[in-house]
């Protein structure tokens, strides 16, 4: 198990560059890095009924479709100097994020991969760790052109380690890689729409890539089908807490960043609508519990949790005491928040006969 520290000697640390710095910052909506019971791992089964889609799946990664992807062309040459500077500060962040939650998923799979023998899901995990590791090293080379590339093997020792029961990873790398998939796509359409709006290549890599995530999501799923226990009884309320942690995360994450969703064509609202409802929608081929995104109530908590992680910034911005009792408040009303939100109706289903989906959105 990864042993988890965060403190490192001075000199180590000082020879980092800022965005090394930044992407090890342990900020409470940053993406973690995780380590697991391995043993329970282990024991995962494959069922005879969900075998010949493993067996599929598992082809597939073998295959391995986007061997030759992930090669940069001549329009990575171009010139990035003269890129609006508060554009380039966004487009970094969120490339710092988003190489940050790959090598993460990178280095969780390669270590599950180096810690367990069942051989079905040891190979899986191998898979993942490739092509997480691909799309990482991708990223971190577009930083590199902007001198401020994330030293991935200091983060693998600085990085603080988050212990998660095996059956919240499952939840958790589902949702993670099946939002990913939503993410990635939904940002490709828009730029086939708005051409002009595309400033960099890197979006034209987004459309192939996506399908490794989808891919990634659909292992987990049949996994999870084939070890049923993970989605019966009370496991049903701790599913329907991630779905949730997961949709108010990300959407208080883009809310903040939303001049970088203007600068792309993207109204930052309709974007997470798009990406939480497909998201959702497509997590029915595995919850049968799932959130209701037709109810606009729904829609109205995220939005005051937003607004209230927003006010909360600029309260601890002011600083002084009547600040802090401030933010102390917006926290409790976050929490009333979430609660609001779990208490709502679920939609319930009875699962899909056939669990794999196609990528068609
Ligand atoms: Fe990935
Ligand atoms: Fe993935």
């Amino acid at each position: 198990m990864y042993e988890a520290t965060t403190e490192l000697p001075t000199r180590a640390y000082d020879s980092v560059n800022e965005t090394t710095k930044s992407a090890q910052r342990d900020a409470m909506l940053a993406p973690r890095f995780y380590t697991t019971d391995f043993a329970a791992v282990d024991a995962l089964k494959i069922t005879p009924d969900n075998r010949q889609m493993w067996d599929d799946i598992l082809a597939e990664f073998r295959r391995d479709p986007n061997k030759d992807h992930f090669k940069r062309n001549a329009d990575f040459d171009a010139d990035f100097s003269t890129m609006d500077p508060s554009l380039r500060e966004q487009f970094i962040d969120f490339l710092v994020s988003s190489v940050t939650a790959e090598f993460s998923g990178c280095i969780l799979y390669a270590e599950i991969k180096k810690r367990i023998k069942n051989p079905d899901v040891r190979e899986l995990f191998g898979f993942m760790s490739r092509d997480e590791g691909r799309h990482a090293g991708f990223i971190n080379h577009t930083l590199n052109d902007f001198d401020v590339a994330v030293d991935l093997s200091f983060l693998t020792k600085a990085k603080k380690y988050t212990f998660f029961q095996p059956k919240f990873i499952y939840y958790a790398t589902y949702l993670s890689e099946k939002i990913g998939y939503a993410r990635y796509i939904t940002i490709y359409r828009n730029f086939e729409q708005k051409p002009d709006k595309r400033f960099h290549p890197i979006f034209k890599w987004f459309e192939n890539w996506c399908l490794d995530e989808f891919r990634h999501g659909e292992a987990f799923a049949v996994l999870m089908r084939s070890n049923p226990e993970f989605l019966e009884g009370r496991n049903r309320l701790w599913i329907r807490f991630f779905l949730l942690a997961v949709f108010c995360t990300m959407y208080v994450r883009d809310h903040a960043r939303a001049p970088f969703f203007a600068q792309m064509g993207m109204d930052v609202e309709d974007f997470d609508r798009r990406v939480i409802a497909l998201t959702n929608l497509i997590s029915r081929q595995v919850f049968p519990h799932t959130i209701n995104t037709d109810d606009p109530e729904f829609w109205a908590l995220l939005d005051t949790m937003w607004k209230n992680t927003d006010a909360m910034r600029k309260a601890e911005e002011q600083g002084g005491l009547f600040s802090k009792v401030k933010v102390l408040a917006l926290k409790a009303a976050n929490v009333v928040t979430f609660v609001r939100l779990y208490l709502r109706p679920p939609h319930k289903q009875a699962l899909p006969a056939d669990v794999r989906m196609q990528p068609t959105w």
